[in-house]
């Protein structure tokens, strides 16, 4: 559910007319809607709510804008960060520092530093010399990390394989055959306080069944190491819930029914009694809450078929160049008929595509459209390649707007580069 919504004749987000923002702000721009972003917040924690104490901590890769990340930590969410970057944008949003978790497969000294410094709830550690790095890290400083291993559950997410992060092949994770010694090691180092277990198999996931067979196997391993007279009290899930792209397709599965799983799946755990678990959702909570919005520049007949050429392009939205994955285009003020039409950005190549030979209501020059489902993975990885500058963000509240991140002048995006005096 998303409130971007046709009203009389034109898309409104919320209260507000995304022509007024264009007109405002000009495109491309990202548009959220804090309405769909705190109602996505409170479902997630609903359907977790018959489970103890559960930490909802949002993936900030996702959307990792200041303002939206402040408006999901009041809604009770942490953060699941996986760069200084983003943790300093999780701690300037307001987000209790024992709220935030540290993953990701290459963390350098200075953000494990950092990270202690800053005294976060947990390090997820995904490799035996990352371990023995963060002990020395954590002793030099006289800190203590809290750590959970994250392991490779070796299950196929059945989702794409770019996206795809818990199959052995992967570089994520560390082998369960290995999880046992590994735990046991991290147990003994100084410096280190071995808390849990953490996993994460993949993105737009649309299958319960893989999930499920990755958080049985790591309740065995729970189990194991607590027989092995380790201590676990936390359980990371991961995040990796599926969202509609495309309408035509039959749903993902609803969050109701993920937490419903999880209840079942960990109530089976051999040995569950003072596990707190842990959630890594991103797409989920910000996915729908945007669009990017943009205006067609010409409408150009091509000697195959008609191209409707936009102001955004692959750099600000990669997803379908990426991916080869689906947005739902739509026309903010829709005309009757359908054509079939190739929409594309103004960059030069070929992949620079978001739809292709797609049937929608017949645009002309000058028409606002909005690429739907771009709340998550769309700003953050946005670039400046043709030298166009970073794409500008809009959060829209009710009636009231702002801009949450203004587009980068081209001023700003030439004064980047500098020229040595011996040139
Ligand atoms: N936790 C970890 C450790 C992750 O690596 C990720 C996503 C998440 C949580 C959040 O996953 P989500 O709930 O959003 O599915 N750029 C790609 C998605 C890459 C996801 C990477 N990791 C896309 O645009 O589809």
């Amino acid at each position: 559910m998303d409130h971007f919504e046709i009203r009389g004749g034109e898309m409104f987000a919320e209260d507000v007319p995304l022509s007024a923002i264009a007109e405002a702000v000009g495109t491309p721009v990202y548009v959220y809607s804090a309405g769909t972003l705190r109602r996505h917040a409170r479902v997630f924690q609903q359907a977790l709510s018959a489970l103890d104490r559960p930490l909802v901590a949002f993936a900030v890769k996702a959307n990792p804008n200041i303002a939206v990340l402040k408006l999901l930590g009041q809604e009770g969410l942490g953060a699941d960060v996986v760069s200084e970057g983003e943790m300093r944008r999780a701690l300037a949003a307001g987000i209790p520092a024992d709220r935030i978790v540290f993953s990701g497969v290459g963390k350098t000294d200075p953000e494990m530093e950092a990270a202690l410094e800053a005294g976060i709830l947990q390090l997820n550690v995904e490799s035996e010399g990352e371990l023995e790095r963060l002990s020395a890290v954590a002793a030099r400083s006289g800190r203590t990390a809290e750590i959970a291993l994250r392991v490779n559950p070796d299950v196929d997410a059945r989702t794409l394989a770019k996206i795809s992060t818990g199959k052995a092949e992967n570089k994520f994770g560390i082998p369960l055959d290995r999880a046992e010694a590994l735990y046991a090691r991290a147990a003994s180092l100084p410096g280190i306080r071995a808390v849990g277990v953490a996993a994460h198999i993949g993105s737009q996931l649309f299958d319960l069944a893989p999930l499920e067979a990755a958080y049985r196997k790591l309740g065995e391993l729970v189990a194991r190491l607590r027989a092995a007279g380790l201590t676990v009290s936390r359980v990371d899930l991961g995040g990796g819930l599926g969202i509609p792209y495309d309408p035509a397709l039959p749903p993902p599965p609803s969050p109701a029914d993920y937490g419903a799983m999880v209840k079942r799946v960990t109530d089976e755990w051999p040995d569950r009694a003072g596990i707190r678990l842990m959630f890594e959702p991103g797409r989920l909570i910000a996915g729908n809450a945007g669009v990017l919005l943009s205006r067609v520049v010409t409408v150009k007949e091509g000697a195959a078929r008609r191209f409707v050429v936009l102001d955004a392009a692959m750099n600000d939205l990669i997803r379908p160049t990426l991916y080869g994955v689906y947005h739902d285009i739509r026309a903010v003020r829709p005309r009757p008929g359908e054509t079939l039409a190739t929409i594309v950005g103004p960059v030069c190549e070929t992949g620079d595509m978001f739809a292709e030979d797609r049937r929608l209501t017949p645009l002309q020059e000058g028409d606002l459209v909005a690429l739907m489902t771009a709340g998550a993975y769309g700003a953050t990885m946005a670039g400046t390649y043709n030298s166009r500058p970073l794409v500008g963000e809009v959060l829209v509240d009710g009636s009231r707007q702002a801009v949450i991140r203004p587009r980068q002048t081209l001023e700003e995006l030439l004064a980047l580069d500098r020229v040595p005096d011996w040139l």
